[in-house]
């Protein structure tokens, strides 16, 4: 993880801003506090946020407005794992070297953890302070998660992977649910940070739409990837949980080689897209190399 440029300490940045927000939360039900505590706070590799403030330093946007964005999207990416991991869904009983939520808790605090974590990345966007030049572009913001995260991003994705599970597809239906279900959200944690940049022309913004929608369907085929490569010690997930579950992915319809081609392809597409953007892009493309060589 070390080769990502300042990856610790963005990292433990947005450890304390999503710890803090789960501190200032009113003790209703500690189970449920706990529940989401232990979804949001232990462990993961936070890329979302990490994605949201590199494109912010390579656009020059300020830091506290992308702790919003990152904050928020850790907490849709957190619920959504929750959700993942159920036995209605992939029924996975291991997430980050750790029994997965409904095992620590129960299906229903791990339902409405993800629930509460859903609704606090909403709580974030609309009441954190941005600074005076991003507050207009608030419900802009909002819009972009909502369309991230709901039927016409990730959720949307991920009824589609349950449908073409025990299924054969084709590489197109293929390509659209991973791009909703894991592409969505990294493709916000790019755009919603360049709009809290002042000078990213629209022009530009379709550069980076291009690049983020290519690592977001990358970080999924190298996740289908992983899952047959890496050992359950470096993934802290269970391995071969695709296979068992009969799930459609990349090796499944191209082979592990051609699955792995796939990837070094959209990781060259991804940097090709970066080379027309007049920003120092280096920990971009850093990122996008990251994700094709990342084993866990
Ligand atoms: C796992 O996401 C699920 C996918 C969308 C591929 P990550 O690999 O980002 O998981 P954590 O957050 O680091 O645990
Ligand atoms: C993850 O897909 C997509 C979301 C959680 C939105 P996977 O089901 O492949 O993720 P893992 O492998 O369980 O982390
Ligand atoms: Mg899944
Ligand atoms: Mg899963
Ligand atoms: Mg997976």
């Amino acid at each position: 993880m070390s080769s990502l440029a300042n990856h610790q300490q963005y990292q433990q940045r947005i450890n304390d801003f999503l710890a803090a927000k789960l501190e200032n939360l009113v003790v209703n039900d500690k189970k449920l506090l706990d529940a989401m505590r232990y979804g949001l706070l232990i462990g993961g590799k936070r890329m979302r946020p990490y994605l949201a403030y590199i494109t912010g330093e390579a656009l020059g946007a300020g830091q506290s407005d992308i702790d919003a964005i990152a904050g928020a999207l850790e907490c849709i990416h957190a619920y959504s794992l929750l959700h993942d991991d159920l036995p209605a869904m992939d029924d996975d009983d291991l997430r980050r070297g750790k029994p997965t939520c409904h095992k620590a808790f129960d299906e229903a605090s791990a339902i409405l953890a993800g629930d509460a974590l859903q609704t606090l990345a909403f709580d974030i966007l609309v009441n954190h302070e941005f600074s005076t030049a991003v507050q207009p572009k608030q419900l802009k913001l909002i819009q972009q998660l909502i369309s991230a995260t709901g039927y016409q991003g990730m959720c949307g994705g991920q009824a589609l992977d349950l449908s073409a599970t025990d299924k054969v597809i084709n590489l197109t239906q293929l390509e659209k649910i991973h791009s909703l279900k894991t592409g969505a959200l990294l493709e916000a944690s790019v755009l919603m940070a360049a709009e809290c940049s002042l000078q990213v022309n629209s022009q530009e913004k379709l550069k980076l739409r291009e690049y983020a929608q290519l690592v977001g369907l990358a970080y999924q085929v190298q996740d289908d990837i992983i899952d047959i490569t890496s050992s359950e010690e470096e993934l802290g997930k269970p391995k071969g949980s695709d296979l068992a579950a009969n799930k459609s992915t990349y090796p499944a319809l191209l082979g592990l080689q051609g699955a792995q081609q796939k990837a070094e392809n959209l990781f060259q597409q991804a940097l090709q897209a970066l080379s027309c953007l007049p920003y120092n892009t280096l920990s971009l493309a850093e990122f996008a190399t990251f994700i094709v060589k990342r084993s866990h």
